[in-house]
């Protein structure tokens, strides 16, 4: 009889491994629940993904059910995947705080997460947007947070705006003076009044930092890291260079797309040129992507056509960039991570990845449900 019910069980055991095996993701499905090992929808929204010894890491905000759910109850999750389709539940990597003076207190807003790793000091640096609790989005501030493992845990590190009393590399030495500082008009929306110069933003935030909302990270091919984001009450990008630790700011940074209210950048290298993708500024409803390329990441950059085509392509097929992602062993391959958000249920967030094909310097992204790269 023993012997018969460990038989049994042995047979179980093979058969849930052969199923789980059996039937393995083989393409993306655009837009369904996308489950990960264990059968649960992936939780890593407004992610990024980091590539190391033949693994896929990817990190993003973890949402709870309900309107809650658009504010950081849990923190950042991480999954693995050898393959981009079949997804491993490595756990929480960043937790957020029981202590509710820290800056990262359970309920503040933490978006965006993306993971860069520094070869001097052989970290995982994760930087975020943050806002703090009870603040709405009035902080506009980054967090750091880093780690010895890739999977985490992620230890924070410090969090505010970005590079106080620093002028924009790209802003005309005859300017960079505070005493003519113009008057910033704010009337709310996705625009400037027409006689506000678009650059008092950052005039106002001059001595205490300079905001930052939706944000990536890049690391060049010399080993120089960049912080892009949505700066400036959102009006204008910002593209700050990373000291050597990755975890600050060096004090450079160039202002990008003045005044085209531009959120959620992701950015790619591609033969020897740098392009961007990016939102305009609606919120959690979605709107007609952007894109841009330039022959330096700190600019000018040159803004290009919608890259979205066909039906859909007003709002981004539904859904709001996130990360470019390089596909690793095949050049030229890059695939458009976007999120479909669920403001009134954040976990039910879905994901579109799409294939970017280039003509010429245009990016082009067709809206595919099923793929294969
Ligand atoms: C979006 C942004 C999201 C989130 C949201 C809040 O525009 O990309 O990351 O901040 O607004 O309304």
């Amino acid at each position: 009889m023993k012997i018969f019910t460990s038989l049994a069980s042995f047979f179980l055991v093979l058969a849930a491994g052969t199923f789980a095996f059996a039937f393995p993701q083989k393409e993306f499905n655009n837009g369904e629940i996308w489950k990960d090992d264990n059968g649960i929808h992936i939780n890593a929204h407004g992610g990024g993904i980091l590539f190391e010894r033949g693994m896929y890491y990817w990190f993003g905000e973890h949402k709870i059910g309900g309107t809650a759910g658009n504010a950081a109850e849990v923190g950042v999750h991480c999954y693995s995947s050898k393959d981009l389709y079949n997804w491993k539940d490595e756990g929480i990597a960043l937790k957020v705080s029981d202590d509710p003076q820290s800056p990262i207190a359970k309920g503040c807003i933490l978006e965006r997460p993306k993971v860069i790793f520094c070869k001097r000091t052989q970290r995982y640096v994760m930087w975020f947007h943050l806002e703090l609790k009870g603040r709405g989005y009035g902080a506009a501030h980054s967090g750091v947070a880093v780690a010895k493992k890739i999977t985490g845990p992620y230890k924070f590190l410090h969090s505010g705006r970005i590079n106080p009393g620093c002028w924009p590399q790209n802003f005309p030495k005859e300017r960079q003076n505070l005493e003519n500082a113009p008057a910033p008009v704010r009337l709310g929306g996705s625009w400037f009044p027409e006689n506000m110069d678009p650059a008092a933003f950052m005039f106002r935030d001059f001595k205490g930092g300079q905001m930052a909302r939706d944000m990536t990270l890049f690391v060049d091919d010399d080993g120089k890291a960049y912080h892009i984001y949505a700066s400036e009450e959102n009006g204008t990008l910002q593209i700050a260079e990373l000291d050597s630790t990755f975890t600050k700011h060096s004090g450079k940074y160039w202002r990008a797309f003045e005044g085209r209210f531009m959120e959620a950048p992701a950015i790619c290298k591609r033969k020897g040129k740098y392009y961007m993708i990016m939102s305009g500024c609606t919120g959690w409803a979605p709107n007609a992507a952007r894109s841009a390329v330039a022959d330096e990441i700190t600019g000018p950059w040159r803004e290009l056509k919608n890259p979205c085509l066909g039906d859909g392509a007003h709002s981004t097929f539904g859904a709001q960039s996130t990360f470019i992602l390089p596909i690793h062993g095949k050049p030229d391959k890059f695939i458009f991570m976007a999120d479909m958000w669920r403001p009134n249920d954040a976990i039910d967030g879905r994901y579109l990845w799409l294939p970017m094909k280039f003509n010429g310097d245009q990016i082009e992204l067709r809206n595919t449900k099923t793929w294969k790269y």
